[in-house]
């Protein structure tokens, strides 16, 4: 896709994924959420460089890789991470799953705002944790959070930890400080653990800016730890490691032990030349990739035919696609994407049931790739016969 060398086994695009989860391989699979464009130059040129050195073995981490996204984060956000922990991790999924076995208890609630990125209900679920549900409101402004309802399920006393999602995959709301102000106060008085998934805090649109939990939460009495990470921004999820960011001593150390114990925290040598490089010399080609991902959204929401729209983004390289027009049920509409449309997106309903009648594009791509996208909509959308 898109003129990219990718691999066969690539994620998103091998044939036999495409096959099991679609029923074709004759596709335009934009379904996995990371950038399909040609990556920074100067990190394919770090890894490159890494490799070239012929030496593999184990490696201190030196503190410029923490350094690099401490700094990254106070030009690009002004956000001053300051003397809180940065720890290693190596996905956010095991950050999410050690964290909620650090803060929570078998049997207890975990408040989840579907539809949500679809591996958090499972990380719960296999915690043996249950879900609280605090679904998002979608009106004609947009997506919203129920606060009323997030402050009842949080005053349950089985109550006890939050996967909040900022910016919000799928439906791309990039939360402006009043909304996480008030996640902190009420998960600070009801004594509710914040686990801020904050990997798109980079991608943002327009005039969206980034609000980090943890300047929401200061001067709130409220337990928090926040995720990052390259991965999305720079198309690094097969190289990179990700960071745990806390002010909370227990969990810092709680982490620790627990990598300690399991040796999670092996240095990866092109994970951290990677890194390392990215913050520190990707952001004009990330600012390209936004330029391509807002012209993307304009050319969506001019090129969507009646009576399909997009749900305009604040943040993320993710197009969520309201189909609810077209009077297709859950399975219609996963069946209808691929057979019809002939496109391999993430159909709504694997958010959550708030999700039925959407599908997930991901539109980090060149204009010829979303071009031929929207005409593979039209050219279906005109052949149902309610449409
Ligand atoms: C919000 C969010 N969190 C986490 C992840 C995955 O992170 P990891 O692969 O490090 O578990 C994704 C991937 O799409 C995501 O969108």
């Amino acid at each position: 896709m898109n003129g990219l060398n990718l691999p066969t086994s690539a994620q998103g695009s091998d044939p036999a994924s495409l096959e099991r989860l679609f029923g074709t391989t004759d596709v335009l699979p934009l379904w996995i959420a990371e950038p399909y464009l040609p990556l920074a130059p100067e990190v394919v040129a770090a890894l490159e460089d890494r490799a070239g050195l012929g030496w593999y073995g184990y490696e201190i981490r030196p503190e410029a890789v923490r350094g690099s996204f401490r700094s990254w984060m106070e030009r690009r956000h002004g956000w001053d991470v300051g003397d809180a922990s940065a720890i290693v991790s190596p996905s956010l999924g095991t950050s999410i799953g050690a964290l909620l076995d650090l803060v929570t208890h078998e049997g207890e609630a975990v408040i989840l705002q579907p539809p949500v990125f679809t591996d958090f209900k499972p990380l719960v679920a296999r915690a043996h944790r249950k879900v609280g549900r605090n679904s998002l409101v979608l009106d004609d402004g947009g997506y919203t959070m129920d606060l009323d309802g997030l402050e009842e399920i949080a005053r349950q006393p089985d109550t006890t930890a939050m996967i909040l999602c900022n910016p919000h995959n799928p439906v791309g709301r990039v939360w402006n400080s009043n909304e996480l102000v008030e996640v902190a106060r009420i998960c600070g008085e009801n004594d509710v653990f914040v686990i801020s998934d904050e990997i798109h805090a980079d991608i943002l649109l327009g005039d969206s800016t980034f609000t980090p939990f943890a300047s929401a939460a200061h001067g709130i009495d409220v337990r928090w730890a926040a995720l990052h990470g390259p991965i999305k921004t720079f198309g690094l999820a097969g190289v990179a490691d990700t960071l745990i960011i806390t002010r909370d001593d227990d969990v810092a150390s709680g982490f620790e032990a627990m990598s300690s114990r399991l040796h999670l925290a092996r240095n990866n040598v092109f994970a951290m030349a990677a890194t390392t490089t990215a913050y520190e010399q990707g952001a004009d080609w990330l600012d390209g990739m936004l330029s391509q991902v807002a012209a993307n959204v304009a050319a969506l929401t001019d090129g969507l035919p009646e009576p399909v729209r997009l749900v305009q983004p604040e943040g993320t390289y993710l197009a969520w696609i309201d189909f609810r027009g077209l009077g297709l049920d859950v399975p219609e509409l996963a069946a209808w994407l691929p057979s019809e449309a002939r496109l391999a997106l993430s159909p709504g309903h694997w958010f959550g049931r708030e999700g039925a009648g959407f599908a997930r594009m991901s539109i980090a791509v060149t204009s010829d790739v979303i071009d031929e996208a929207i005409t593979r909509i039209n050219t279906a959308v005109s052949q149902v016969p309610t449409a």
